[in-house]
């Protein structure tokens, strides 16, 4: 049996893939006395910060939540807001993130988005296709229970269609039909904000990523605390439901010796 390590990164140490809660816009814009929408505006920064962080690091793989499939039920006047920020940056950042070598996808549910958005969407997948650097993903109307029911979905077809047996449902076969499917699973995830929950985020893609947890909002994000995630992260042993001994580097022969 093969066991995935932390040492299959690039870079000894650095998460191939971190995943991102950026929560607490709302209350960064409440400490101000603002309106909710003045806190995703100022989350747009951290985005970029981000971004950055991940292309010096040599990260390979950043996933972003940045709409779930429940902010839907918002008041109007903030989902409103948000749509209008989201086609804002999709017509300021894309051709930016082009140019620095982003690989850029969207997750979730794009049926729900005006034609505006999904044919940015569209084409800053087109546009960024050929990008090696970064794959960035922009979870927008995405659900982690939603993902694995299109997943069974999509397995369902196959046996009615006489193309799969149910006995070959297994882990790899659902594995094959979530989003993400050809990125290695997130090694990080980070949630800012201060709330210690998954939030219906890539459930799936989840079951060995390490968590992270930090108050600092995230308009307020800087490097130092995505260091401080990274720091922790590389101190920490995978041992993916084997013992310490043996996930651990055998020790020298001479170091044992009395
Ligand atoms: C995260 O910030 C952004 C979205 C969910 C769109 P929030 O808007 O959830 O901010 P808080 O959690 O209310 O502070
Ligand atoms: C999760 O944050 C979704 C995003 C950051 C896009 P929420 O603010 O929606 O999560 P809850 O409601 O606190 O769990
Ligand atoms: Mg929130």
């Amino acid at each position: 049996m093969s066991v995935p390590s932390a040492t299959t990164s690039a870079t000894p140490g650095i998460p191939r893939h971190i995943a991102i809660i950026m929560d607490g816009n709302g209350r960064w814009a409440a400490r101000r006395r603002r309106p909710r929408v003045i806190g995703h505006r100022a989350g747009a920064r951290a985005v970029n910060l981000c971004i950055d962080f991940c292309l010096e690091r040599g990260v390979e793989a950043l996933t972003l939540f940045a709409f779930s499939s429940e902010n839907w039920g918002r008041p109007a006047d903030e989902v409103g807001a948000l749509m209008k920020l989201f086609l804002n940056a999709l017509d300021r950042e894309v051709d930016e993130l082009h140019r620095r070598g982003a690989r850029v996808r969207f997750i979730g549910d794009r049926s729900r988005f005006d034609a505006a958005i999904t044919a940015r969407m569209d084409a800053a997948e087109s546009l960024t296709a050929g990008n090696a650097r970064l794959a960035l993903s922009i979870a927008a109307s995405y659900g982690g229970r939603q993902d694995i029911a299109a997943a069974a979905r999509a397995l369902a077809v196959e046996v009615a269609e006489g193309r799969l047996s149910p006995a070959d449902i297994d882990e790899a076969a659902i594995a094959r039909h979530v989003t993400l499917a050809d990125l290695p699973p997130p090694d990080l995830f980070i949630r800012t904000g201060g709330d210690l929950r998954i939030s219906n985020f890539l459930l799936w893609q989840l079951a060995y990523t390490e968590l992270w947890f930090t108050d600092r909002l995230w308009p307020d994000l800087d490097a130092a605390t995505l260091q401080q995630a990274l720091d922790d992260f590389a101190a920490r042993e995978r041992r993916f439901g084997l013992t310490g001994e043996q996930v651990a580097p055998t020790p020298a022969t001479d170091t044992m010796a009395p």
